[in-house]
Parts: C-alpha cells; sequence; structure tokens
C-alpha cells in the first residue's frame, strides 16, 4: 500500500503522522494487488481492500438500506431508481464507515486523543467511535451548526470547540489546536483513511443492484464521491466490471465551488467570499477533495449539478412522502435527479447521505 498525492504525484510510505502530501494536497491510497473477497457483513465485509488488520473499532456500520422508489419512478417516467439509506449506520450518516477504519488505526497507533473539523457529522461520528473505542475526541464545528448534532457529539463526552465562523475556519482552529503530533488527525480531507472506509459505500450498492447508470451525490469537501467512484475503479481493477457508473455531483447553489471550478474547467475549486445554504453539512468553501471529485465526473462522463435551498426543501418534503426522511444535504440529490437528463432504461441509485432527525426544522422551512 502506498499514499499517492492526486495534485504532484508524489508518493508516501502510510508513516506514523503522514496524513498530506508536502505540496499540500490531500493525498490517496492504492494497492499494489486486490482480490475481491467479501465476507461477513457491513464495511468489514470489505476488509480486503481496507488498510487496517486486526481488531476494529466497529459499530456494526455500513448494510444499510437500498430502497426502490416507486413514487419517483412514476413521477419522473424512470423504471429503477434506488435509495442507499445512509441514515441507517451507526450515528446516522455515511461518515461512520471512514471512522471505523480510522479510529482503528488511532487506536491501533497508541493514540489517546482525536480531533477533528466537521460541520457536524463527522464530529458526531468520531466522538461517537472515538468513545466506543475509549479515545478522547477534539471537535471543532461552526458555531451554528445544527443542535441535533451537537447534542450527538456531547453526549459521547467529546470536547466540543464552537467555533464563530464556517468550516474552513474550524479546520484552521484544529491545525492550531494539535500542533502536537500525540492527536491523531480524524479529518475527512486531511486523513487519507477515510476514503477508504468511505468506498465501501460502493462496493455495498454494487452488490445491492449491480452497476447503476448514475449515482448521485452530495459534494461538500468532495471526499464521498471520490471515494464511490474509488470502489467501482477498483471493482474494475479485480475484474468484477468494465463498466463504470456516471458520477453525478451536486451542490448547493450558494455554496459551489467544485461544480465553479468544474464549468471552468478546472480542477482547482477557489474559495468563495460568501457561502449561504440550508444544506450546512455540505457547506465548505474549500472542498479538499474537490479535485479528485471533478476528476470522479469528468473520467466517469458524469455531470455536476447545483441546487437551490428551495429546491432542497421542496425534495425533502417529496423523500418525505415517499418514507424517507432526509437531512437537507441529503435531499439534494432528489432535487438534482430533477434536473438532469435521465434515459427511462436507465438505473440511478441516490444517495441519502444522512438522516432528516439531524436538521429536522427545515421540514417545517
Ligand atoms: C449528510 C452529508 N452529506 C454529504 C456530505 C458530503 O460529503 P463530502 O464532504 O465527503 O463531500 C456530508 C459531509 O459532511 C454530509 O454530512
Ligand atoms: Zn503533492
Amino acid at each position: 500500500m502506498i499514499l499517492r498525492c492526486p495534485k504532484c504525484n508524489n508518493t508516501y510510505k502510510p508513516e506514523k503522522n503522514r496524513y498530506i502530501c508536502d505540496c499540500g494536497s490531500v493525498l490517496i491510497v492504492e494497492y499494489s494487488s486486490l482480490q475481491w473477497r467479501p465476507k461477513g457483513e457491513g464495511v468489514w465485509r470489505y476488509k480486503f481492500a481496507l488498510p487496517f488488520r486486526g481488531r476494529p473499532v466497529t459499530m456494526d456500520e455500513g448494510n444499510t438500506g437500498m430502497v426502490h422508489s416507486e413514487s419517483v419512478e412514476n413521477k419522473l417516467g424512470l423504471r429503477e431508481v434506488y435509495f442507499k439509506l445512509e441514515g441507517d449506520n451507526p450515528t446516522d450518516s455515511f461518515k461512520d464507515r471512514g471512522t471505523t477504519v480510522v479510529i482503528s488505526r488511532a487506536k491501533k497507533e497508541g493514540f489517546k486523543t482525536v480531533g477533528v473539523a466537521s460541520t457536524g457529522n463527522m464530529g458526531a461520528s468520531v466522538a461517537a467511535y472515538a468513545a466506543h473505542g475509549n479515545l478522547k475526541t477534539k471537535v471543532f464545528v461552526p458555531a451554528d451548526t445544527p443542535e441535533e448534532k451537537i447534542a450527538q457529539i456531547v453526549v459521547h463526552g467529546a470536547e466540543l470547540v464552537r467555533v464563530e465562523g464556517t468550516f474552513q475556519d474550524c479546520v484552521n482552529a484544529l491545525w492550531d489546536a494539535v500542533h502536537d503530533e500525540r492527536v491523531y488527525l480524524a479529518e475527512t480531507g486531511l486523513n487519507p483513511y477515510y476514503i477508504e472506509g468511505e468506498k465501501t459505500l460502493g462496493f455495498e450498492i454494487y452488490e445491492d443492484v449491480g452497476i447503476p447508470d448514475k449515482i448521485i451525490v452530495p459534494m461538500g469537501t468532495g471526499g464521498l464521491i471520490t471515494a464511490i467512484y474509488k470502489a467501482f475503479k477498483e471493482l474494475k481493477q479485480m475484474k468484477r466490471t468494465r463498466k463504470l457508473p456516471q458520477m453525478v455531483g451536486v451542490q448547493a447553489a450558494k455554496c459551489s465551488p467544485i461544480i465553479d471550478a468544474w464549468k471552468r474547467g478546472s480542477e482547482e475549486p477557489k474559495t468563495p467570499k460568501k457561502a449561504e445554504t440550508i444544506a450546512s453539512a455540505i457547506m465548505v468553501k474549500t472542498p479538499f477533495n474537490g479535485r479528485t471529485a471533478i476528476r470522479a465526473i469528468n473520467e466517469s462522463n458524469g455531470t455536476a449539478v447545483e441546487v437551490t435551498d428551495r429546491q432542497i426543501v421542496r425534495a425533502m418534503k417529496e423523500l418525505g412522502k415517499d418514507g424517507i426522511f432526509a437531512e437537507p444535504a441529503s435531499a439534494t440529490t432528489l432535487a438534482a435527479l430533477e434536473k438532469i437528463e435521465v434515459e427511462e432504461k436507465e438505473k440511478v441509485v441516490l444517495v441519502i447521505t444522512g438522516h432528516g432527525l439531524k436538521q429536522p426544522e427545515a421540514v417545517f422551512g
């Protein structure tokens, strides 16, 4: 296993305290050989493609629901639309898939404390898994993070720091506070092992419904879309498929640095001055994984869609009428499906990344 920089192509051995490239970019894990050998259930069913050996810190994450939606199919004249329900995870979002891997590594490497900056869900996930693994956690979140997510962080006994500012200010505060090699950085954009755990979402989609034509994914840092696409590329490498799904990335109209770069034909998102959206989980002005997210969209011949807050709230209510409670960031996927071109026979998967109870007030909007 090596770590490769998607920006300058430098490679590194996976050593303790090696998080990012010397050029400042995130790093991506690469395996010299992979063999498809699923065994057991959930995230650890795909241990053969995960960067951890030994006894993991796990709470039975993964193995989430895949639900067929007749009402959306009928409304949009499509034949196969599925929701992948990541709210089924222990802390109600897909983050647990990455966190089980990252906290397992932190514990094995002998760390006692982990640090994370978060728009809420990652903080909740890391706080829970660190508590389960008997580690301490410091969580930095924007001051206006939904109270439901704050409650999740607090109940697990994490040290909570509310930062007056954006997610990027939280990352800066995290860097300042943990200039200490004894604190493990459990941060999506900085820790390459997150993507590896999140990748299992792609493997599950494959086992649930085969190779979809399109997968619609909300983008904040761009980590999740990178991870799902990596899963399908590894399936190709393992000769499970020749076809790859088209990746469709979604952002909020007033916070869309990845899509803005994609539209310019660039792989370098620029930090917007202002950002604002009800989908607080994806309100990320500096997307660490923007480059790999844009590559996933381009390489897979996919597309990217911006959705307004009004469209997000409408989609959230529509999902509710189909029995699905999605948080605003996750409802962006349905809002996006309504805006892209899809052929009737195409199989489409919408990743419902987090449960609606994490940010319920949007329902009354
Ligand atoms: C509910 C939800 N959906 C989507 C995302 C986007 O994931 P990423 O930051 O990996 O692009 C996040 C990230 O926090 C999230 O919490
Ligand atoms: Zn580099």
